[in-house]
């Protein structure tokens, strides 16, 4: 069988398929974290930063045209998956017994659902940045710094102080973790890497980093819901 037939056509090529885009996704979702981390070294940096980001147009359609291919296929063997075991479970059994399965990995599919609305949120409020959906009554393409470029710094802090914006994004970020702590791990069962004595390290990998992606995402609304940040 040729590779992509038996990536589209098999299950085992989609759970393939479904780790390699989870693990993309998870190296942007760190890499974007550490790139948002910039904001505690002051408006300078992370305004440079952006704006190092957005004139390198050929990097920045490349990772955007990377991701949304990524969360396509994503969705997409998530849903053919989904669908696949619902098919193969026997009938007659309505609640699914969780024989030894955590609650992140049972709520895979709902965390998934809720992170898709979350992303759909934050890009319309500080990528796209239309002024209705930020609450504030601001247009965040008014904001510049001294060097006229766009002033991302004074952007979030603005944004992060409307507390029912902030509020959902604790909750999306909240939900992110929960859905990466347990997909981190199965995704190298799936690739067949979590074998024998790296099972523990590997699950404890994905468990950990779920902790550092949550206080990093989560300090910065924080910080400026607790004045530090202004
Ligand atoms: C507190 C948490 C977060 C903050 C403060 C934040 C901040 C930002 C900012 C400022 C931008 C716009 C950059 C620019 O155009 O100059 C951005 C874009 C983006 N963020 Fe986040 N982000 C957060 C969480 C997340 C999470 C959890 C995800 C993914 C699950 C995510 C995915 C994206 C994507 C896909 C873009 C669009 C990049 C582009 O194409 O321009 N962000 N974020």
């Amino acid at each position: 069988m040729n590779p992509l037939a038996f990536l589209f056509r098999t299950s085992l090529g989609k759970k393939y398929l479904m780790a390699l885009t989870g693990f993309g996704l998870f190296a942007f979702v760190v890499v974007h974290m550490v790139g948002n981390l910039q904001f505690f070294l002051g408006r300078e940096a992370i305004n440079r930063y952006a704006y190092f980001l957005h004139s390198v147009p050929e990097l920045l359609w490349g990772a955007r045209i990377g991701l949304l291919v990524m969360v396509g296929l994503h969705v997409w063997t998530a849903i053919q998956l989904s669908a696949e075991n619902r098919a193969a479970r026997p009938i007659g059994y309505k609640r699914k017994k969780a024989l030894g399965s955590s609650y992140a990995s049972r709520t895979m599919l709902m965390s998934g659902l809720i992170i898709g609305c979350f992303v759909i949120y934050h890009l319309l409020h500080f990528t796209v940045q239309v002024p209705e959906v930020n609450f504030t009554g601001k247009d965040f393409h008014d904001l510049v710094d001294a060097e006229k470029h766009h002033d991302v710094y004074q952007m979030m802090v603005t944004g992060f102080l409307q507390p029912w914006v902030t509020l959902f994004y604790i909750v999306g970020v909240g939900l992110l973790c929960l859905h990466l702590s347990h997909g981190v791990s199965s995704l190298f069962q799936s690739l067949g890497l979590r074998t024998g004595k790296y099972t523990p390290l590997l699950k404890s990998f994905g468990f950990w980093m779920s902790w550092v992606l949550v206080i990093g995402y989560w300090s910065i609304p924080i910080s400026v819901v607790l004045g530090l940040k202004k």
